[in-house]
């Protein structure tokens, strides 16, 4: 039930209107002072009286009741209490009737929400720093899904340029397809490495390059071959990658899915006026907005990263008539991605306003950065590998005598780097640690999933339990139950602000809460029949909510632990 509205319906406050209550009701800091405040400073200028005084006045007059059993003026605030054994009742009902839905919603009926993420290019790398793009962009598919929209998930690969023919040549020269088949996207990205280190000797080879990559563009039968197997191979190995990390896509269409797209493009651009000479290039001047031109083509007639997304974009409303259009790059392309919005905007798409750039900061690993080019790459499957092998030992350690601790290893590992890229706001820059995200006292998923380890033994020694009848709420029970009734209103917000972290220290903090009910409170041995069965009921909501959480961002959870 939503607290807030059922306040806001009976508060009588000057001039506001409902909705205007209702985005004002916020969470005082602590439950001491009540569940629910108001804050009457908006209304002193045109009530023309002190807020303290408003306060009282409306603290006076709101009608309490069964469900907000205290109302309390307190310097400007007016602070609600619901009653405890209502709120207990109404939230344990929802969660243990709607189990795996609980937290969904329809708010997003028919909607529909392009995604763009993870966009890997290929024959590069699958590296660390394609971790956050992967699993925000994953986290935020499925949280659209579970709110009632309807995702499409885009892997925009890098399928296009010169690197293409650099491939070609570095495999005529130094490659067998043997070798390629068997080490996949690291033989191929072994190939680029040395054409780069040849060609610092022998530049003719870019030359080379060059012409290769023409004749991929000119449909040579031989060259659209190799590149078209290049791409399989790493399509089949970061595939491997996607499936560890229950990752998804509706559709793969790259940046060469564009190549017949842009001319009528070029052609609009034109029209309208926008397209400008600028040394041989066509550019649209975007100095007046402060930035630097965006290139559409180049002098020799070749289309661009930009004239490519301003394509997809246009396509993509075409195709799917999305409500938005998510990004999920790196914010290094922040001058990109306002660049061709703009574009956009002056071409009159109205729809320009529904972009947006779901920009995320960098990963590094504690021990330093790399390059790609001179192949000091850090491998995501083996960053994956890494914390499987360390959750494995930590398990053994743990819990020697566990059944399945290969598999429940690898949910924990594959957890652990997800949650590892997902727990801070998205823009910050982070280091990776091992020790860190498989700590399982400290903030992360580990300790998320020991803890429905606990809840779940919990439940297996009580065997069935009847329906509560609640009589009294406990200030560790209340933590819970409160923590548990947020959820809901948690997703609506991770949703808003694409911010998955959200969902990742509300399980942290759901966790806790239960943590500190279970030390504090028994459950098995409670002393009255009511009282066991209101608490095993609640163990049962924590452990549903926290799967949910945890499943929202791609993370299973082992029943044992
Ligand atoms: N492949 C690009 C890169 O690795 C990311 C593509 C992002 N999506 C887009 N529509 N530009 O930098």
């Amino acid at each position: 039930m939503d607290f807030k509205r059922h306040i806001a319906a009976r508060l009588r406050a000057g001039e506001l209107s409902e909705e205007e209550i209702y985005s004002l009701i916020a969470l005082p800091p602590n439950t001491e002072m009540g569940d629910y405040a108001f804050p009457c400073f908006r209304l002193a200028k045109t009530m023309r009286m002190a807020p303290a005084r408003i306060a009282e006045q409306i603290a006076a007059d709101y009608p309490t009741d069964g469900i907000v059993t205290e109302a309390a003026a307190v310097g400007g605030y007016v602070n609600f209490r619901i009653d405890r054994v209502f709120w207990a009742k109404q939230t344990l009902t929802r969660v243990l009737t709607e189990r795996e839905k609980y937290g969904s919603s329809d708010e997003g009926h028919g909607k529909t929400v392009c995604i763009d993420y993870s966009s890997v290019n290929i024959a590069k790398p699958f590296h660390i720093g394609h971790l956050s793009t992967t699993v925000l962009g994953s986290a935020l598919y499925k949280l659209h899904k579970f709110l009632g929209y309807t995702p499409v998930g885009i892997n925009h690969l890098g399928d296009y340029g010169t690197q293409f023919g650099k491939l070609i040549s570095a495999f005529k020269r130094w490659g067998s397809r043997a070798v390629i088949e068997q080490g996949g996207l690291r033989a191929l990205n072994a190939l680029y490495v040395r054409f780069h280190e040849e060609a610092e000797k022998d530049p003719s080879l870019n030359d080379e390059a060059r012409a290769f990559f023409k004749k991929i563009e000119d449909k040579d039968p031989e060259s659209v071959a190799l590149f078209e197997w290049f791409k399989e191979l790493t399509l089949k190995d970061v595939g491997k990658i996607y499936d560890m990390l229950d990752v998804h896509f509706d559709s793969w269409a790259g940046e060469s899915f564009y190549n017949d797209k842009m001319e009528p493009v070029v052609a609009e651009l034109k029209e309208k006026g926008l397209l400008v000479e600028s040394e041989g290039a066509q550019i649209v001047d975007l100095s007046a907005f402060d930035m630097p031109p965006c290139i559409i083509l180049r002098s020799d007639g070749a289309s661009l990263y930009a004239t490519r997304d301003i394509a997809a974009a246009i396509y993509r409303k075409n195709t799917y008539d999305f409500y938005k259009c998510l990004y999920v790059v790196a914010y290094q392309q922040n001058l990109h991605f306002r660049q061709f919005f703009k574009v956009l905007e002056l071409m009159g798409k109205e729809w320009a306003k529904d972009l947006v750039h779901v920009a995320y900061g960098m990963v590094s690993l504690e021990d330093g950065s790399m390059s790609t080019r001179k192949g000091r790459v850090v491998y995501l499957e083996d960053v994956i590998h890494k914390c499987i092998e360390k959750a494995a030992d930590v398990i053994a350690e743990k819990n020697p005598e566990l059944e399945n601790r290969g598999e429940v290893a690898r949910i924990v590992g594959v957890g652990a780097v997800i949650f590892g890229a997902l727990y801070n706001n998205k823009i910050k820059d982070i280091t990776f640690s091992y020790d860190k995200v498989l700590n399982f006292e400290g903030e992360t998923s580990c300790y998320v999933q020991y803890t429905c380890a606990r809840a779940n033994s919990v439940l297996e020694k009580a065997g069935a339990y009847a329906a509560p009848d609640i009589s009294a709420v406990c200030p560790q029970e209340f933590e819970v139950v409160k923590r548990l009734a947020d959820f809901p209103a948690v997703l609506h917000d991770a949703l808003e602000k694409y911010e998955p972290c959200f969902i990742a220290r509300y399980a942290v903090d759901l966790a806790q809460g239960f943590n500190k009910f279970y030390f504090d409170c028994s459950i098995l041995n409670a002393e009255e029949e009511g009282v066991r069965n209101f608490r095993l009921a609640l163990t049962d909501a924590v452990r549903i909510t926290l799967k949910n959480a945890l499943g929202l961002l791609g993370i299973g959870v082992p029943e044992k632990m």
